[in-house]
């Protein structure tokens, strides 16, 4: 397993998961072993994870794993518990969060009507901390009616559903009903627990490198990753924006972002410009080629025809071209990636491309920009003093850059 990225220092960045309680309740499913990776996100993250395993998910996976990952030994006893003699309601009442992943219809069954048999089923019901239940179960019961009903029940009285994915099965089969991955079970409790002050708040971001065609094979490229940009969309999503994507990478996608698929600078320009005269928020982390062939030749450029000469000209300076036709209240924010001067640069391209924040990086410094998992930046507004985010992962990095929108538009209003 890698080793956990550097957590922000700065405490107006850090995770809303840092120093919280949350207890992560396991039932007996085959995707039981995913609550492992869930566990360790969350404490990545900076949570103390609190495991509870039913005695059906201990048919699926064992204590050890959990346990070692987790903040402290699973629990799994109602009765003799020795952590504490009144388990029943002493975890549930300590919890800042309860997420059950996997939850099968046994145990929605068990909530919906208060049933509370066990550990786990006791610690929800004794608790005032909200709720994240995360089914996973074959197709067929995921579509019962009775299943369908508790969900619908147990969504009216505020639990937070995960729905399941559709895809593999337990025994081959395919179909909906596989719990959702653990990047999505923790990105809904960052939802849950972290500020949604992009509520309804519309945003656009670029992300990842153009690539401009030499030949039918043949491109210019350049190393971004796009993982900025999609920390950046996940973030904003996290705290209830309605993003957009617009990337050249195939990463998985954030969780409910659209993504819309480009390559060229061309493609990336009508793909922001047709989306962003409409939008609140518009974020270009992309890596734009500057120059691009003249002409692409339409086959394989061939070895035995010699070197090609190859003829560049400007791509489209997309961000300027946004500043240019920015609609009034709308936040507009670009890079910059720098390996000298970086404020001056930035400076210069947060006043020429009419820009309300510029994100500024040190492409040239270690774990920072291209394809890192980490970022260091500047953050530069318009009359402001610059503000330095230290190395972080780029999550982190992202809710900085998000703080800062939030803090315009504040401004704006
Ligand atoms: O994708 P990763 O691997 O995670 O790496 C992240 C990153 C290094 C790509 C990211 O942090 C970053 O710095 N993105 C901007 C890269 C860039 O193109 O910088 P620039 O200084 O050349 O351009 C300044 C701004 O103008 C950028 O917002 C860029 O998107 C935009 N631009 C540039 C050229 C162009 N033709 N059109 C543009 O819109």
């Amino acid at each position: 397993m890698p080793p956990p990225l550097p957590r922000a220092t700065n405490e107006t960045i850090v995770s809303p998961l840092e120093g919280k309680r949350i207890v992560l309740g396991v039932t007996g499913g085959i995707a039981a072993y995913k609550a492992i990776e869930v566990s360790r996100r969350l404490v990545d993250a900076g949570a103390h994870v609190v495991p509870i395993m039913t005695e059906a998910a201990q048919h699926f996976v064992g204590t050890t794993t959990l346990s070692a990952l987790a903040s402290e030994p699973v629990q799994t006893e109602l009765w003799h518990n020795p952590t504490t003699p009144i388990p029943h309601t002493k975890v549930g009442q300590g919890a800042d969060l309860i997420i059950v992943a996997p939850a099968t219809a046994k145990l929605i069954a068990a909530y919906r009507i208060g049933y509370s048999h066990d550990l786990l089923t006791n610690t929800l019901i004794a608790t005032r901390a909200p709720v994240i239940v995360c089914p996973a179960m074959h197709t067929e019961m995921w579509e019962h009616p009775s299943v369908e009903d508790n969900i619908d029940t147990l969504r009216e009285r505020g639990v937070h559903i995960v729905e399941p994915e559709s895809g593999r099965l337990a025994g081959g089969d395919v179909g909906a009903g596989r719990l959702a991955s653990p990047e999505t079970i923790v990105a809904a409790a960052e939802t849950v627990l972290g500020p949604a002050d992009l509520d309804g708040v519309s945003v656009v971001v670029s992300a990842g490198g153009t690539r401009e065609p030499i030949d039918a094979v043949r491109v210019i490229a350049n190393r971004s990753s796009g993982k900025q940009g999609y920390a950046i969309a996940a973030e904003a999503a996290s705290r209830g924006a309605e993003v957009t994507l617009v990337s050249t990478v195939s990463l998985a996608a954030p969780p409910g972002v659209e993504v819309v698929a480009v390559e060229t600078a061309a493609e990336m320009q009508s793909a922001m410009e047709s989306r962003a005269s409409g939008a609140d928020v518009v974020v270009m982390a992309a890596a734009v080629a500057d120059f691009r062939p003249v002409d692409a030749a339409g086959g394989k450029l061939k070895k035995r025809d010699g070197v090609p000469q190859i003829v560049l000209e400007p791509t489209p300076d997309i961000l300027a071209g946004l500043g240019s036709t920015k609609p009034s209240g709308q936040v507009l924010v670009g890079f910059a990636a720098e390996t000298d001067d970086l404020v001056a640069n930035a400076e210069a391209k947060l006043t020429k491309k009419r820009l309300d924040l510029i994100v500024a990086n040190d492409v040239s410094a270690p774990a920072v920009g291209f394809a890192h998992d980490t970022n260091a930046v500047t953050l530069l507004r318009p009359g402001a003093k610059p503000v330095e985010i230290d190395l972080a992962a780029k999550r982190d990095v992202a809710r900085a850059v998000i703080n800062t929108i939030v803090e315009i538009r504040t401004g704006n209003d």
